[in-house]
């Protein structure tokens, strides 16, 4: 679900098509675009079902105008189809709404507005904004939004316009993201950044309960409440160009090739060789602070949570710190226990993603000390948070995660280390860590170089109806991570498992039909993980083993490059999101775009 508008003198339809091409990544199942001209007598809308080329199909040789909104939209309330795509107008036509979030009381609004005698064109919860803000007897259209959003509760990040107010787009945020881009004599708005840097890098970011009015040569932010906000513009750093494909034919390769440069930027300007730790300035944690910490609780969604779970144990092993992670989904709906002595740190490479926003809000309202670790400068979480850190992966266009899985493993690793030298780690192995992390560049570089050897074995893989991931302790989120990055990608069945409890229950599933994928580190573990390889090869199972050298047991071994210990998982799951990738590849699959998922899920 993405929104984009604009408001200036350049032909609209063109500029706003584009920008919905740059949301694409997003994931969505439908599209629409509304337009009109300070001339115009009215509305001009074009909608689809399907991807936004399908909606350029529809766009009329004549469509032109110089203000407009425009939505790719992700099924919620409603199925997919033209007439539940956005934008959604009024029965006179007047009034065009785009809307991303949920709305929880439409079904209640839409019974009262049927019983007046309102009659609905959707099913979407998004349409009883539309006609409350028709009926709305306010005089000027922020009145009527403003008037209209009272009656409603839910998440939203809206997007009106009016056809007897034409000079403006009037905006609103709650819960989901609304970013404005300032032009020259043009302004912009989106629900991402991505749909606005080839135009402009001069960004306002609304924060929740702000509406903004966009007029051509002006824009000003004020409450719900009507109380005028100041909003200075910032600039963003990313630059259009890293939203292109650079070569690559997809851009989940790209992201997987841009690692070793990725990791090289978490990495600059942290690194304190003199005391043998790392800087993080954005923490907003003092040394004594820091010592107070009894307990460490990390949460996340998805890949973030993954990233997550190898940062609990990146703490617990060089801080000593107590450390977990949670999906961030799970604990906000069951009432945790929050202790002051405990440091929460949000992960999120989007920085929107509605579980988690909502869980460091409830953090936060209890007195808890939350920290963010997050790729979208400036997003909501990263203001939420009271410190963290950026993981300066770049812009992360693919819906699945790699290189952002990757930095917020190392940013982890950083934090852990700057935890561990306030703590107890001693200065020798504050160095060599600090020697591992430098290396992390260069090996990522090496293991891409195998990429032909991995495509090969992925190619062997792909018939697979289901497959097995094992690892142990270390090895286990690799695992989770590498099974989650193959079925989302592939739709292959995927599971993992600590190699442990193989011989509780999953040892059952174990045939030739089923591979396994095992994370084989050259640890304290490396002989438990061996005899893991021979319960499976006993029971004629295909094995395929990332080590750190061939492992006899396995059918192939991907050798991935020795670094410290407690680093080796950062670089065991990077051969993995290639397997995932040339299997997918092998598959025909939209790569980029995987059926029903969604690169943020802002809702709940
Ligand atoms: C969605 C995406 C996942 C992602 C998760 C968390 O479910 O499909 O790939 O890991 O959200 O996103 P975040 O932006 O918070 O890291």
């Amino acid at each position: 679900c993405g929104i984009v508008g604009y408001i200036g003198k350049r032909d609209v339809a063109p500029l706003l098509l584009e920008g919905l091409q740059r949301l694409e990544y997003r994931g969505y199942d439908s599209a629409g675009i509304v337009i009109t001209s300070p001339k115009a007598s009215g509305l001009k809308m074009v909608k689809a079902k399907g991807r936004v080329r399908d909606l350029e199909a529809k766009v009329p040789k004549r469509f032109a105008g110089t203000t407009g909104i425009a939505h790719t939209r992700w099924a919620t309330h409603g199925a997919p189809s033209d007439e539940n795509a956005h934008p959604h107008l009024d029965a006179e036509g007047k009034v065009a709404v785009v809307h991303n979030g949920i709305i929880d009381n439409a079904t209640e609004l839409r019974a009262k507005l049927v019983a007046d005698g309102v009659e609905f064109l959707s099913e979407t919860d998004t349409e009883v904004l539309v006609h409350l803000v028709a009926r709305s007897q306010a005089v000027t259209l922020e009145e009527k939004v403003r008037e209209a959003l009272r009656h409603v509760e839910g998440t939203y990040g809206v997007a009106v316009m009016h056809a007897d107010f034409s000079d403006r787009i009037v905006v609103a945020r709650n819960g989901s993201p609304v970013v404005l881009g300032i032009g020259e004599k043009e302004m912009f708005v989106a629900s991402d950044i991505a749909a606005l840097v080839s135009h402009t890098r001069q960004i306002v970011t609304l924060e929740d309960g702000e509406m903004a009015t966009l007029k051509a040569d002006d824009f000003r932010t004020y409450t719900t409440e009507g109380s005028r906000t100041t909003a200075t513009p910032t600039t963003v750093e990313w630059e259009a160009e890293s939203y292109d494909m650079g070569g690559h034919d997809t851009y989940m390769h790209k992201e997987i090739s841009e690692q070793a440069d990725a990791v090289d930027r978490v990495l600059r300007g942290r690194i304190d060789d003199r005391f043998s730790t790392v800087h993080l300035g954005g923490l907003n944690l003092d040394a004594r602070e820091a010592r107070g910490i009894r307990r460490v609780k990390i949460l996340g969604c998805g890949t973030s949570y993954h990233a997550g779970m190898i940062g609990a144990q990146l703490i617990e092993e060089l801080a000593r710190i107590p450390a977990d992670a949670e999906p961030a989904s799970e604990f906000r709906y069951r009432n945790p226990v929050v202790d002051p002595d405990t440091l929460y740190v949000a992960v999120s490479q989007s920085g929107e993603t509605y579980d988690v926003l909502a869980a460091v809000q409830e953090l936060k309202r209890k007195g808890a000390r939350v920290l963010g670790v997050v790729n979208v400068v400036g997003s909501a979480i990263a203001r939420e948070a009271d410190g963290g850190m950026y993981v300066h992966a770049g812009p992360e266009v693919c819906v699945v995660s790699t290189k952002c899985f990757t930095n917020t493993v190392v940013a982890f690793a950083l934090l852990a280390l700057h935890l561990g030298r306030i703590r107890d780690l001693s200065v020798s192995d504050g160095k060599r860590l600090i020697e591992g992390l430098r290396k992390l560049p260069a090996q990522i570089a090496e293991i891409l170089k195998t990429e032909d050897e991995i495509k090969k074995i992925a190619e062997e893989y792909a018939g697979a109806q289901s497959m097995m991931f094992i690892g142990r302790v270390r090895g286990y989120p690799v695992a989770l991570e590498a099974s989650l990055k193959l079925k989302e990608i592939s739709y292959i069945h995927a599971e993992a498992y600590p190699a442990s409890e193989l011989k509780h229950g999953p040892l059952a599933l174990i045939e030739p039909a089923l591979p396994t994928v095992a994370i084989v580190p050259d640890d304290e573990l490396l002989e438990k993980n061996r005899a893991a390889l021979e319960e499976i090869k006993a029971r004629s199972g295909r094995i395929l083993a990332v080590a750190h050298r061939e492992q006899e047991k396995a059918d192939h071994t991907i050798v991935v490059p020795k670094n410290e210990t407690e680093l080796d998982p950062i670089l065991m799951g990077i051969p993995l999101q290639l397997l995932a990738y040339h299997t997918a590849l092998a598959m025909g699959r939209d790569i980029d775009k995987p059926r029903n998922l969604a690169k943020s899920v802002t809702v709940e």
